[in-house]
């Protein structure tokens, strides 16, 4: 990816701080763009100190001057855009649909489906001035599934898959491609901080039977955006070690048998 430039939206902490590193690994220019100017900063920082180049960008992906701006400023640095990872979100804490405050959701759908909007509206045409390239847009297994008590956030993500598919299909014969991708249960701040009993359960929920890595999730996303995937466009691509495929159970019934234990299939070994 040498000579290119990728703006990552949302990239402060958590799975777009260490998607900009992939990037930065990978030989690109990387925009950091987020609200919180400080925590960008040392992002960008630790970017340059292992070689990189980076950029921080103050952004409200919500706001259409702030991300009008990110694409002005990205260009008079760079002048050039060939990938954008839009990543960023927000929204109400978890409550049964009746118990969400209107102004909470609002927040949600702002974050999540106007500001990728706004972020494909300007990162676009800049990508096809420099010749063509690939958006990459963050939704969750949460967008592909319903998920009790995340009413903002399933419908914010959903909207995304939207978003990304018809934004895949009215620029797929001009260069640029478009993919979504889906995580499940991925290892940042906000489950570290809820302990190591709650990653084991969120980690059974996965037929993996453990969460995601960020380096998991960045991986892809640069993949998508490379010539590896040139043939990928408006896909949704699950990260979430077969989650999305379906169940399975830790418990089985036979007929006419009492419910027992399914042997873990290590060695060849099916159901005892
Ligand atoms: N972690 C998981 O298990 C998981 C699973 C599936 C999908 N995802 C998705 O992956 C993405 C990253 O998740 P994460 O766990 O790494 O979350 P996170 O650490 O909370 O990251 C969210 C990012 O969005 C930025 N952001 C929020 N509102 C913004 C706004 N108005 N304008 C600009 N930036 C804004 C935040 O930066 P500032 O606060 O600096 O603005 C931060 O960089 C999210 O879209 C999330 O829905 C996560």
């Amino acid at each position: 990816m040498k000579g290119t430039v990728v703006i990552i939206a949302g990239a402060s902490k958590g799975i777009g701080a260490a998607t900009a590193h992939a990037f930065a690994e990978a030989g690109a220019a990387v925009v950091v763009a987020s609200r919180d100017q400080e925590a960008l900063d040392g992002v960008a920082g630790s970017i340059r100190s292992r070689g990189g180049n980076a950029l921080a960008v103050r952004t409200d992906v919500a706001d259409v001057d702030s991300m009008k701006a990110l694409v002005d400023r990205t260009l008079a640095e760079f002048g050039r855009l060939d990938y954008a990872f839009n990543n960023a979100t927000d929204g109400p804490r978890p409550a049964p649909l009746a118990d969400i405050d209107p102004v909470e959701f609002d927040r949600g759908i702002a974050t999540n489906i106007r500001g990728t909007f706004l972020g494909m509206k300007f990162q676009i045409p800049a990508i096809l001035r420099s010749g063509g390239g690939a958006i990459v847009n963050m939704a969750s297994l949460a967008g592909v599934n319903g998920v009790a008590n995340l009413a903002a956030y399933v419908a914010g993500k959903a909207g995304i898959i939207g978003l990304t598919k018809v934004a895949a299909l009215d620029y797929a014969d001009q260069g640029l491609r478009v993919n979504v991708v889906a995580p499940g249960t991925i290892l940042t701040h906000h489950l570290a901080a809820a302990g190591s009993e709650a990653q084991r359960l969120a980690g059974l929920a996965s037929p993996m039977r453990r969460i995601g890595a960020v380096e998991e999730v960045a991986r892809v996303v640069v993949w998508l955006c490379s010539e590896q995937a040139s043939y990928v466009n408006g896909a949704v691509i699950p990260i979430d070690g077969g989650q999305a495929a379906g169940v399975k159970p830790s418990q089985m019934y036979r007929q006419g048998e009492p419910m027992r234990a399914v042997a873990q299939t290590a060695g060849g070994q099916h159901g005892s």
